[in-house]
């Protein structure tokens, strides 16, 4: 097996960051004025977290291509961290967004097709009742809410190094010796999550007993495969022993499909039976124009009834001015009805497959000790051996030089990875020849490394 050299690899970091310096001047000069008003130069604080030691300002994206000001072209395979999973822009969407635009933005009041969006979730989820939100943060934020509330419990449980949006529960890991803390850079949380939260290992049956045998957990937030540290696929059984100890203590159980929409067009919990008693979802929802949703059972909608006074419904603490605005309603039920079909997903997994199978001859070609994983049409390569059972042991395998070195090289090649890891995403408008020609880039970069 080879192994890496480092001193090679910081010296091969400085030659593609001179490259980056040099073929984007137009991006530089962009940054240089927007630190002058934006707070590090970004509208959001992690963008220049992205691997070029300045962001690559985008000029126009179509599909999955796109070109920046300096007039460079990339493929896309972040596609906005699922944001774009439709490809940008999708024709039906655009369409549905220019014909609102021209009726009114954001009234307060419903319009009918909201009922069309309703009944569609209903028919893909398969849960009775619906909710709107802006970001899939907000729907998580909303359903802990409805959670503690109805089950009068007050803790929450998610796994170690879960990702779901800046829910303030969620910011606790567990240490090397399995304690619970704070997550590293948790930025002053309003109060210290280790009193909201237990956090566990993702497929530790064990663990999760002993934590909802308390009675004291109103929910477990989940993905039903972990995506933000890597793709963590359950182990056989886990998600029967999920379901029937969150039962077995009166705990509810949310899933969260936000970014395990990518294995179908009712995401994990339909393709695998899941039956949770809340889902949410947000991003790719109504092709990239704000909008999430969270849906419950009829007994969480009854039970919700029971406890809830409408008159203070609007500071209760679940709320959005613009949520259900019709704007965002309008693109969900174009990219609902005409972008994310069954179609989409049939020629997007079969291209998935191929992605993966390119990046695997090339680990098998140099007898790399890395893995590629996918979900649906979602995948991932990682710098370990064999695939992580948990957060705990992915998060150990972080290598960020060489993480940064791969997306550096890539960027320069005009290919886009997912930042923070090596996630790939594919739409139907990534061909066959963008797969190929990252496979290509994808070698080349491990012959520098290791040829
Ligand atoms: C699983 C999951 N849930 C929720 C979110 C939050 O989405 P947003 O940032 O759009 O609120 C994310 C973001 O990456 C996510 O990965």
């Amino acid at each position: 097996m080879p192994s890496l050299d480092r001193s090679k690899l910081m010296q091969l970091l400085l030659q593609e960051e001179h490259l980056f310096h040099k073929n984007h001047p137009k991006s530089f000069e962009l940054y240089q004025r927007a630190r002058k008003s934006l707070h590090g130069g970004v509208p959001m604080l992690w963008m220049i977290r992205w691997a070029g030691s300045f962001p690559v300002f985008a000029k126009e994206a179509k599909g999955v291509h796109f070109t920046d000001v300096d007039g460079n072209s990339y493929i896309d395979f972040c596609l906005g961290d699922t944001g774009a999973m439709t490809g940008h822009s999708p024709d039906a969407t655009v369409r549905a967004i220019n014909e609102q635009i021209q009726k009114g933005i954001t009234l307060m009041l419903p319009y009918e097709d909201v009922i069309w969006v309703g009944e569609e979730l209903q028919r893909r989820f398969g849960l009775p009742f619906w909710q709107f939100a802006l970001t899939a943060t907000d729907a998580n934020r909303f359903v802990l809410r409805i959670a503690r509330m109805i089950a009068e419990r007050p803790k929450v449980l998610v796994f170690n190094y879960c990702y779901h949006g800046s829910v303030d529960e969620t910011f606790i890991t567990l240490d090397e010796e399995g304690t619970p803390m704070s997550r590293t850079n948790n930025m002053g949380p309003q109060i210290d999550p280790l009193y909201t939260t237990k956090v566990i290992e993702f497929n530790d049956v064990a663990a999760l007993e002993t934590a909802l045998s308390a009675r004291d957990v109103a929910a477990v937030l989940a993905e039903p495969v972990m995506t933000n540290i890597g793709i963590i696929h359950p182990e056989p059984g886990y998600h029967q022993a999920l379901r029937e100890l969150t039962r077995k203590y009166g705990t509810y159980l949310i899933i969260d499909e936000t970014h395990t929409i990518c294995t179908g067009p009712g995401g994990y919990a339909a393709v695998h039976g899941l039956k949770p008693d809340f889902l949410t979802i947000g991003k790719p929802l109504a092709g990239g124009v704000p909008a999430a949703v969270y849906g419950f059972t009829e007994e969480a909608a009854e039970a919700f009834n029971e406890k809830l006074d409408v008159d203070d419904a609007d500071v209760g603490g679940i709320g959005g001015t613009l949520a259900g605005n019709a704007l965002s309603i309008a693109a969900m039920k174009a990219t609902l009805e005409n972008v994310l079909t069954d179609e989409f997903y049939k020629t997007a997994i079969v291209l998935q497959e191929s992605f993966t199978a390119g990046v695997e001859s090339v680990i098998q070609e140099y007898q790399l000790p890395w893995i590629v994983k996918r979900l649906g049409n979602r995948s991932e390569y990682w710098f370990r051996p064999r695939p992580p059972r948990n957060g705990g042991e992915a998060f150990a395998a972080i290598d960020h030089e060489l993480d940064r070195y791969m997306h550096l090289f890539t960027l320069n090649r005009g290919v886009l990875m997912t930042p923070f890891h090596n996630m790939a995403l594919i739409s139907p408008d990534t061909t066959q020849e963008d797969v190929d020609y990252h496979t290509k880039i994808f070698r080349d970069a491990v012959q520098s490394l290791f040829g």
